[in-house]
């Protein structure tokens, strides 16, 4: 897999120069949902490069994500006539990211394409190591590829206008780079102020965040090995997650892996040792910010069926990344039932549910 290029931006018109230098190309096609064809476009129209793009603009949130829309987006590139040496630039948060990945890994078996992640969760994780899809059968990302962008732009400025769930939505995966990586980021995540957001600290703190996982895809890209770290608290926030949807009270990727950590962490206590202390604290933090997802016992056994139907499983056995303390990571670790409903008990006991 190509090295892609990450662009932490100082300017938004020199840096999109600067990716579309990097791919010759005969069209260029930009890819928007409703929310960023509103407020983020604006800001691209205006750069001479980009007169000439075609915009292809899809509905927004993850409900989105689907076959459908897919097809629709190839449906245009084909209709516009795009070609193997053509350009895709997708502007959104992560679910035109992972769409709009896959589009241009696939169209004609695949052209350059360029993010412009316009979320934290898209800046920090989406964006970022080459992973696209869509969701199918209602689960998650569960038709893809890895075909990382060619660069990744990230402008911290977009965040300015983003509202407070999807500041935490992202925020969810930095506290997963924190814990992955060292006391000292773990504890700047835990006391950021949140609440009086310091712009120029956050994107310090965003660049920190995307080079952690850098490092870690780069060692790894394809996740035969540590890039399951950043799996951390995605087994079972991929299960809250897709239980949400099943219940149609979906709720922000970044929320589910919030309260998915919650349940690692407690794994990982139980299991390899993760310092009871350094559990509370993360519990509060979650709890503080990001409320609580309601489920009773008998939603158990569902959960449990979509932890079953996870891609990272091996055969039947339950794949989970644990931590020994931070930035000690275990990989393929397993639990079993037992296990895992104990581990929904003191979820449901420490979100007071
Ligand atoms: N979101 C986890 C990864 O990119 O591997």
């Amino acid at each position: 897999m190509n090295k892609q290029e990450v662009i932490l931006s100082e300017n938004l018109e020199s840096s999109v120069k600067r990716a579309i230098g990097r791919c010759a190309h005969d069209k260029i096609f930009i890819l928007t949902d409703k929310h960023t064809h509103l407020l983020c476009m604006p800001q691209l129209i205006g750069i001479p490069e980009l007169h000439t793009a075609i915009e292809i603009c899809i509905e927004a949130d993850d409900i989105s994500k689907t076959l459908d829309t897919l097809a629709h987006v190839w449906q245009v590139l084909s209709d516009k006539g795009a070609t193997r040496h053509s350009l895709l630039i997708n502007l959104g948060g992560g679910m035109v990211t992972d769409l709009g990945g896959f589009a241009a890994a696939t169209f004609k078996r695949g052209l350059n394409y360029i993010n412009i992640p316009t979320t934290l969760l898209a800046m920090v994780d989406a964006s970022v190591g080459g992973k696209t899809g869509i969701n199918f059968n209602g689960l998650k990302n569960e038709v893809g590829v890895f075909a990382p962008a060619d660069s990744v732009l990230i402008d911290t400025n977009f965040l300015r206008t983003l509202d407070s769930y999807n500041f935490f939505s992202g925020y969810a995966e930095m506290l997963k780079h924190g814990l992955i990586s060292t006391d000292e980021h773990w504890n700047e995540l835990l006391a950021f102020n949140t609440e009086q957001i310091d712009y120029s600290y956050l994107k310090s703190l965003v660049g920190h965040s995307v080079h952690i996982k850098e490092d870690i895809v780069l060692q790894d890209p394809l996740e035969h090995g540590i890039r399951k770290a950043l799996n951390l608290g995605h087994t079972v926030g991929h299960a809250f997650e897709s239980l949400a949807l099943a219940e149609k009270r979906p709720v922000l990727h970044g929320y589910a892996v919030a309260w998915g950590i919650v349940c690692e962490l407690y794994l990982s206590t139980m299991n390899v040792g993760f310092p009871k202390e350094k559990l509370r604290k993360t519990v509060s933090f979650v709890k503080e910010n990001y409320g609580t997802f309601y489920i009773d016992c008998d939603k158990y056994d569902t959960l449990y069926d979509f932890m079953q139907h996870d891609k990272k499983n091996v055969g039947d056995t339950i794949n989970f990344t644990l931590l020994e303390d931070i930035g000690k990571i275990v990989i393929n670790q397993t639990a079993n039932k037992d296990n895992i409903f104990e581990m929904l008990d003191f979820y449901r006991e420490c979100m007071g549910l």
